[in-house]
């Protein structure tokens, strides 16, 4: 099979926002990039460093260039970009539609085709895009096929990600303005009651994502602990417990969202490792189908907190999540019949269990594990003919 073109797959990689806002420098990126490669974020498919908001000076210079903020990047994006792509990694950048960024920075307004020359000659492979400051009288498509046209005849291959926060109806319009993923939430934040409440609002748009067109359901908070120097984002809302981490990333890589991870990995503990670098998880996200998830028909145990989603992987199995939001522990039961099995077929299903990384054995007809509260079991199920 051909290699898959850049942005098909959900990407994968680390954004400075959710920890660091303002505190961005050249010094952390590096850091992120050694990481990367020493503690095997490169190698489970992590390939993207993206600096957010916050990296440059507030004025453009005398030709309307941007400029770098000299005592963040004092050697420059060139050399950032050149030490990134020396790891075999990929750089990203932020810019935003409007006239400025969201923290007041200059955006992109009528310097698209400037600003996307000035990235690829930096070596940008990645440019998030905001939706601050948006010109009122202008169509927000108008300027995501802007951007994406520049982006497109910059000379370089670089992964418009859009981020307009799901307003107005975006995932109608999209993907015909050439963007590969689009932020569909409002700001995530590091708690579970915003994790729960995210997840929620994408369970009826999974229809709309899929390959080049990944719903971001924003960045990942796997591992902050509460430790983000911005108190919207984390200290104050202090931060989700393990099983919490462990379901949210489920969610996401199910739901087919980008997983640009959040935290500072330079000091990641174990859980918050095991949990990112789960192997048998990605793998459903990155299934090279992008298959949206569905949602199994309402069961007498199915709420808005309590749910199974499904998703039809490119090798035939079925992944299965069982989630649990609620506070109490659930049994969710699965009948086969509603995945497409009758059961004069005879066809049982062998699950394999994505976090205990264990066959759980072969079921006929159906499977009920008990979840407790704010967690999540996901399986792989292969069927077998009888
Ligand atoms: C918006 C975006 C965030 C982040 C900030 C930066 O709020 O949704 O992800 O990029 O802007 O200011």
């Amino acid at each position: 099979m051909a290699a898959e073109r850049f942005g098909a797959l959900p990407p994968m990689g680390w954004n400075s926002w959710n920890t660091f806002t303002w505190d961005i420098s050249e010094a952390l990126l590096r850091d992120v990039a050694d990481i990367f490669v020493s503690e095997g974020y490169k190698a489970a498919g992590y390939e993207y460093i993206v600096i957010d908001d916050c990296w440059s000076l507030k004025q453009r210079d005398e030709a309307g260039n941007l400029v770098p903020d000299p005592a963040k990047f004092p050697s420059g994006m060139k050399a950032l970009s050149d030490y990134i792509h020396a790891k075999g990694l990929k750089f990203g950048m932020y810019s935003c539609v409007g006239t400025h960024t969201c923290a007041g920075y200059p955006g992109s307004f009528e310097h698209e085709f400037q600003d996307a020359a000035q990235f690829a000659e930096w070596g940008v492979d990645f440019l998030k895009y905001d939706y601050c400051y948006k010109p009122k009288q202008i169509n927000g498509a108008l300027l995501y096929k802007r951007m994406s046209l520049a982006l497109k005849n910059c000379g370089r291959d670089i992964l418009f990600s859009a981020c307009n926060w799901g307003a107005d109806d975006v995932f109608l319009w999209i993907h015909e303005t050439g963007a590969h993923m689009y932020r569909s939430t409002l700001d995530i934040q590091d708690n579970w009651e915003s994790v729960k409440r995210l997840a929620i609002s994408q369970l009826d748009k999974a229809c709309y994502t899929g390959a080049y067109r990944h719903n971001d359901m924003d960045m990942l908070i796997v591992g902050i602990y509460g430790g983000s120097n911005n108190g919207w984002i984390g200290h104050i809302q202090g931060g989700c417990t393990d099983t919490e981490y462990k379901t949210h990333f489920s969610l996401w890589a199910l739901m087919g969202s980008p997983l640009m991870i959040g935290c500072d990995v330079r000091n990641a503990n174990q859980t918050a490792k095991n949990i990112l670098l789960n192997r048998d998880i990605l793998a459903i996200n990155q299934d090279i189908e992008c298959r949206g998830v569905y949602r199994l028909e309402p069961d007498w145990f199915n709420t808005e907190e309590v749910f199974i989603l499904v998703k039809t992987l490119s090798t035939g199995e079925l992944a299965i999540g069982f989630f649990n939001l609620s506070d109490e522990q659930k049994a969710l039961s699965v009948s086969f019949w509603d995945l497409g099995l009758p059961y004069s077929s005879g066809i049982s299903l062998s699950l394999y269990d994505c976090w205990a990384h264990e066959d759980m054995g072969t079921y006929q007809q159906q499977a009920a594990p008990i979840v407790p509260a704010h967690d999540c079991v996901v399986v792989r199920a292969k069927l077998n003919k009888s």
